[in-house]
């Protein structure tokens, strides 16, 4: 399949045309609500899992969590951030000390949210 230059355009018009949409409506992921009921998982995400997960969790590096809470539990993701994988480092304790419990349960039962 070969996209012409209009058709090109065309498609890169119409996304960012629903990226507007999706800003003007607020239908983002990372929502003023989640900030103001989940304040410790949003800081603890925007300063160490925005890099690979993306700012609206879109996904980076690592894979999108805009729909995380529709297949894994709070315990699975929890256990994730505890051990993490691939090129994730494993935030807890033994392997290493970078959140404390308190953090990654607040990060994990936020992400569990995301359906
Ligand atoms: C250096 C990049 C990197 C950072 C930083 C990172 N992750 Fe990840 N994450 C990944 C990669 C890569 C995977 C896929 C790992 C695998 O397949 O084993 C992943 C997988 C996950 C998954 C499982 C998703 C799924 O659908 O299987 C969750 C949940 C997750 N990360 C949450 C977090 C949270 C929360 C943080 C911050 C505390 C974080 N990650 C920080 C790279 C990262």
């Amino acid at each position: 399949m070969s996209f012409g230059r209009g058709r090109g355009l065309s498609i890169f018009a119409s996304v960012s045309a629903l990226c507007l949409i999706g800003l003007l409506t607020g239908c983002e992921t990372v929502t003023q609500t989640d900030r103001t009921q989940y304040p410790l998982a949003v800081s603890v995400y925007e300063i160490g899992c925005n890099t690979c997960h993306g700012q609206n969790l879109q996904g980076g590096i690592g894979p999108s969590l805009q729909h995380v809470g529709a297949t894994m539990t709070v315990a699975q993701i929890v256990h994730q951030i505890e051990v993490g994988g691939g090129p994730m480092p494993a935030y807890a304790a033994p392997h290493d000390e970078i959140l404390t419990q308190t953090q990654i349960l607040a990060v994990a039962r936020w992400l569990a949210t995301k359906r």
